[in-house]
């Protein structure tokens, strides 16, 4: 009998070690409710990988779980928020976990704003943000429509009823609006502009596909994307040489290069800020603008409504500051296409300290998620989250949400999108542009649909025709 204790109480000692060895999520280190772990070193990984993406497995968890929840990150503990209540609890929180973006340090460089906290992030923050202040914008209308007329003649060269590639054309003008927005107009030949995006373009999709899948060392994959990152960067660094050797009388005033070389001598934080500022200020746009198209194209009501206001408000006349709040149905449309196509789906901050969110301790240094697109999708501020209905934003639409319930751009600590009113400026300069001319409309046969990365795309290409009006 005693044999058969000792027994009984080893066996359960050693199950309970296994168990805790294991599964360390089993002994929850907060009380914010998620999963178990299913793999020791891998954490969730594995689950997310079968969701599709960060994004999907939140959508998930957040049902399951409510509000808040958790889950790991391989070893590492993460907690996810998705309400209004629980993103204004987190609006003063300024610094951002550098380990749930390490996947894009490679390209984007380690003294990238991107990883800059504290002091260091924030007076980065104040210096480059003036160039972006509204009184500012006002100096990249005329810019932004030399790049929106250019992409207008081209289409008009195209043979009638030809099929347009519609990704690669938002890609490559937002691409070239950066370019010209924040280095000046005549920073870049055409060829350039075109390496840029191919290098970019390599060394992108291989840094998100390792979410999933890893290469192995010295492989071809590992050579093509240090090519391309090596190419990418040289051609920035010739940019900033060459922006260097001009006096700043021959240049547009006030750009963000010239902000970002009077803020620091330290060449590595100018190369991966100048990285830093192209990427993200592009492949975001590029795909808002995709997917507005995309939009009109499938609804010939909305288009028409859009169409009507541009000849309205603006009669023949560009957009120009005074006029783009006049353009109110289109930003319903911008607005919705932000929603609807969960263009950034999150963001993330941590504090460097024990702290309390939702009346729950979240311990020191965890990375806490931003679900933004998990809540651009929530069925209680937006139902039938799915549908593409820009009357939500109507002014009086608006009023019952709560403001914390559309957050595109991200919201906290001062260290929201610092580009979200030049992202509208451009978006509403070509989508003018593009419908005052043309009426678009889609390829039939093609099923569209999206992948999320860091930035959501179409998974692929989406095909367009044009009609002239
Ligand atoms: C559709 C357009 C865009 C969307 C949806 C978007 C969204 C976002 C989001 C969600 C963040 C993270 C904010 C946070 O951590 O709270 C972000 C950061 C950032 N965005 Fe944008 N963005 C867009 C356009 C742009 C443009 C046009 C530029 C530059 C010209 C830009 C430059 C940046 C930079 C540099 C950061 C990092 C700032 C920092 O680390 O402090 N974005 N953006």
């Amino acid at each position: 009998m005693l044999d058969f204790v000792i027994f009984a109480v080893t066996f359960v000692v050693a199950l309970l070690i296994a168990v805790i060895y294991l599964y360390p999520g089993s002994k929850r280190i907060t009380t914010i409710p998620g999963p178990d772990p299913t793999t020791k070193e891998d954490g969730n990984l594995a689950d997310i990988a079968r969701a599709g993406s960060l994004h999907e497995y939140l959508i998930d968890l957040h049902k399951q779980y409510g509000d808040i929840t958790a889950f790991w990150m391989g070893q590492e503990f993460v907690v996810s928020i998705c309400s209004p209540e629980l993103f204004k609890q987190h609006s003063a929180v300024f610094d951002r976990p550098v380990s749930l973006f390490k996947l894009f340090e490679p390209f984007l460089g380690e003294k990238s704003i991107q990883f800059a906290n504290k002091g260091d992030g924030r007076s980065r923050r104040k210096q480059y943000d003036q160039v972006f202040n509204p009184s500012h914008l006002v100096q990249y209308y005329s810019g932004l429509q030399e790049v929106s007329d250019n992409l207008v003649k081209k289409w008009t060269s195209l043979p009638k009823d030809d099929h347009v590639a519609l990704a690669q054309y938002m890609s490559a003008l937002a691409l070239k609006m950066a370019l010209v927005s924040l280095f000046g107009s005549h920073a870049w030949s055409d060829e350039e502009i075109l390496e840029i995006r191919h290098n970019y373009d390599i060394a992108w999709s291989e840094l998100e596909r390792r979410l999933v899948d890893f290469p192995e060392e010295g492989s071809p994959r590992i050579k093509a994307f240090e090519n391309a990152h090596k190419r990418f960067h040289a051609l920035v660094k010739k940019m900033v040489t060459n922006h260097r050797k001009l006096s700043k009388k021959s240049t547009e005033e006030g750009l963000f290069i010239d902000a970002l070389l009077d803020s620091t001598e330290d060449e590595q934080v100018i190369l991966s800020d100048a990285c830093s500022y192209i990427v993200a200020g592009f492949h975001t746009t590029g795909n808002l603008l995709t997917w507005a198209v995309y939009f009109l194209a499938t609804h010939e009501d909305v288009q028409d409504k859009v169409y009507k206001e541009i000849k309205k408000v603006l009669g023949g006349n560009d957009v120009e500051p005074s006029s783009l709040k006049d353009l109110v149905y289109l930003r319903q449309v911008i607005d919705e296409t932000l929603r609807c196509a969960v263009i950034a789906p999150w963001a993330a901050r941590y504090q460097d300290f024990d702290s309390e969110l939702g009346g729950h301790k979240i311990p020191k240094n965890t990375p806490v998620i931003h679900a933004l697109g998990v809540s651009l999708q929530n069925e209680k501020y937006f139902p039938l989250p799915n549908k593409f209905d820009p009357d939500r934003f109507s002014a009086e639409n608006s009023k019952s949400r709560p403001s914390y319930s559309f957050q595109p751009f991200g919201f906290a600590g001062k260290r929201k999108c610092p580009a979200d009113n030049f992202a509208y400026v451009e978006a509403t300069i070509t989508l003018v542009s593009i419908l005052r001319k043309f009426k678009v409309k889609m390829v039939e046969g093609q099923v569209v649909t999206p992948t999320f990365g860091l930035v959501t795309h179409p998974t692929e290409e989406v095909w367009i025709t044009l009609q002239k009006r």
